[in-house]
């Protein structure tokens, strides 16, 4: 497999934490030029914050982590502390992290990053498309730059885990998930139609717990917490694993099944605030995203396992 260069965008979050993990975990797969953080789940100082926890529990020094925009393009800020707690990851344990950020702000550091750019960057998304969509609203050139945007975000047949037809991540700021679709990426989408697949039941919780390593511990304490939440015995086996299905895509993509679809997201206010539209009988010059409709859920946690017992 070649050798991506990757930019990750998030909002950390307790499974944008796991996600953060498995890439660091993939040195040999993903070459990641920087982490960029955006206020989402919790605010900006926190998901700074906590990009760097992660980052100094996977001993990944050598990434350096920018922070972005406070807020979101238009909407007022909302965020999603209910599902992330306090301090954006569950109970695990928060602490400064050594190393600070980076210098500049983390718009600055994608522009520039993808104008140098010799070969085409990949951008995974995992929190609000902030970032990413002011970027590309400050110099559109770079969308020649980018190989595939890989985000968490939307919701088709799942209906919204925010509101009825929403999900988080668009509803946080549907506008910058209007400016990625269509700015003329190659985009692919991991909606809750396919992370409500992947479930960290209480065994797969266990068996990732067993594996050993810092990363592996922390990873399970933040889904035991999330499962505290979201799980619904004899309905839904554990909390819905979003964030890693977008880094599982990128070293394993036998692991899903996408299928191309024009994608649209409602930005008028209204009940449907954020939802997105997804039209798999457009034809194929309005295709405008890939997306994703199965998960292999228990391959998923093999590959979170070897991965995160290799850091
Ligand atoms: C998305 O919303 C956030 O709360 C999670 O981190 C994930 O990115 C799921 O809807
Ligand atoms: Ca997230």
């Amino acid at each position: 497999m070649k050798r991506r260069k990757l930019i990750i965008d998030c909002d950390p979050g307790v499974d944008d934490a796991t996600a953060l993990l498995l890439a660091f975990a993939a040195p040999d797969a993903l070459d990641i030029l920087g982490v960029t953080v955006v206020a989402g789940n919790t605010g900006l100082v926190q998901t700074a914050r906590n990009a760097r926890i992660v980052r100094q529990i996977a001993g990944r020094a050598d990434v350096p982590v920018f922070a972005g925009c406070a807020r979101p393009m238009v909407r007022e800020a909302v965020d999603a502390g209910a599902f992330h707690g306090p301090s954006g990851l569950g109970t695990l344990a928060v602490f400064e992290p050594d190393a600070p950020l980076a210098e500049g702000h983390a718009v600055d550091f994608i522009v520039r990053t993808l104008r140098a750019a010799d070969e085409a960057v990949t951008l995974a998304v995992t929190g609000p498309a902030t970032n990413l969509a002011l970027a590309l609203v400050m110099d559109p050139a770079i969308a020649a730059k980018i190989d595939e945007i890989v985000m968490m975000g939307g919701a088709r047949s799942a209906g919204g885990n925010i509101t009825a037809s929403a999900e988080f991540n668009v509803f946080a700021d549907p506008h910058a998930a209007h400016v990625l679709l269509t700015a003329g990426c190659r985009v692919t989408m991991f909606g809750l139609d396919a992370t409500y697949q992947v479930l960290s039941s209480p065994e797969r919780v266990a068996a990732l717990e067993a594996v050993g390593t810092d990363a592996a511990r922390a990873s399970a304490e933040l889904m035991r917490f999330s499962n505290g939440i979201e799980a619904d015995p004899g309905r839904r086996a554990g909390a819905p694993l979003h964030d890693p299905c977008t880094i599982a895509w990128l070293l394993d993509p036998s692991l899903f099944i996408v299928s191309g679809a024009k994608v649209a997201v409602e930005t008028n206010g209204g009940l449907a605030f954020g939802h997105t539209a997804v039209e798999f009988r457009a034809g194929p010059r309005e295709v405008n995203a890939n997306w994703a409709v199965r998960a292999d859920g228990a391959g998923v946690f093999a590959l979170l396992n070897e991965r995160l017992g290799s850091l």
